[in-house]
């Protein structure tokens, strides 16, 4: 069986992933067993910063082009000081949103950019989670749950719903380009029926 030690979750905004990286996370947390459960855009100082930067703000702040270079950015400064130290000494990490993220949202709908950001990924990051859950959601549901959090971190669902339908096919189509890593989890359920398959998928 393979390495399950790095897991991440993906989908568009307010799909319900935090809620199942959560979940997933509480159920592998033991003793003997720390679990890093981390979030991108950040999941370092540096990251973090870097967040604020992407994620508040007209929705005209940023080109696409500029987007890939700090979502880039801030990734590698992840990798650098959370994620590869906490797989480095046998911990778990569950990551909300990582490279695929970028992908769907500046390679396929923010702009044109698949080949650039496959350049800057293989240039900087170099590595995938071992196993990547995309949870599937109607994007007028999510759309609603996620501006009615009103988090202030909402310049991408400020794009609008036509936006989430064209992240939505993005993530769809990368369950084609990455049928071993990638597995669609249909989240238009309760979480605790949605939790049932992510479990069943990340179990080692
Ligand atoms: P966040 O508030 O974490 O949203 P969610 O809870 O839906 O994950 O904000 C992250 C936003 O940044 C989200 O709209 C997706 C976007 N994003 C990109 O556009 N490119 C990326 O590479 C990443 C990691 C996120």
């Amino acid at each position: 069986m393979a390495d399950r030690n790095f897991i991440s979750f993906e989908g568009i905004d307010g799909c319900g992933k935090s809620t199942q990286a959560k979940l997933l996370a509480a159920h592998f947390s033991t003793e003997d067993q720390e679990i890093v459960r981390t979030r991108e855009p950040g999941g370092s100082p540096g990251a973090e910063a870097i967040r604020e930067l992407l994620l508040t703000g007209a929705t005209d702040k940023w080109s696409a082009e500029t987007e890939l270079l700090l979502f880039t950015a801030a990734r590698r400064d992840h990798l650098e000081k959370t994620i590869n130290p906490a797989l480095a000494t046998g911990q778990m990490v569950i990551c909300d949103r990582f490279a695929d993220s970028t992908r769907v949202y500046q390679g396929a709908t923010r702009g044109d950019l698949r080949a650039k950001v496959d350049q800057l990924h293989e240039a900087m990051i170099g590595r995938e989670p071992d196993l990547t859950l995309i949870i599937d959601v109607d994007p007028k549901i999510a759309l609603a749950r996620g501006l009615a959090r009103n988090s202030g971190e909402d310049r991408f669902e400020d794009f609008g719903l036509e936006f989430q339908e064209k992240l939505r096919a993005g993530f769809l189509k990368l369950v084609q380009e990455y049928p071993l890593r990638c597995h669609l989890v249909d989240g238009n359920r309760p979480a605790e029926a949605v939790f049932a398959d992510v479990l069943a998928l990340a179990q080692p």
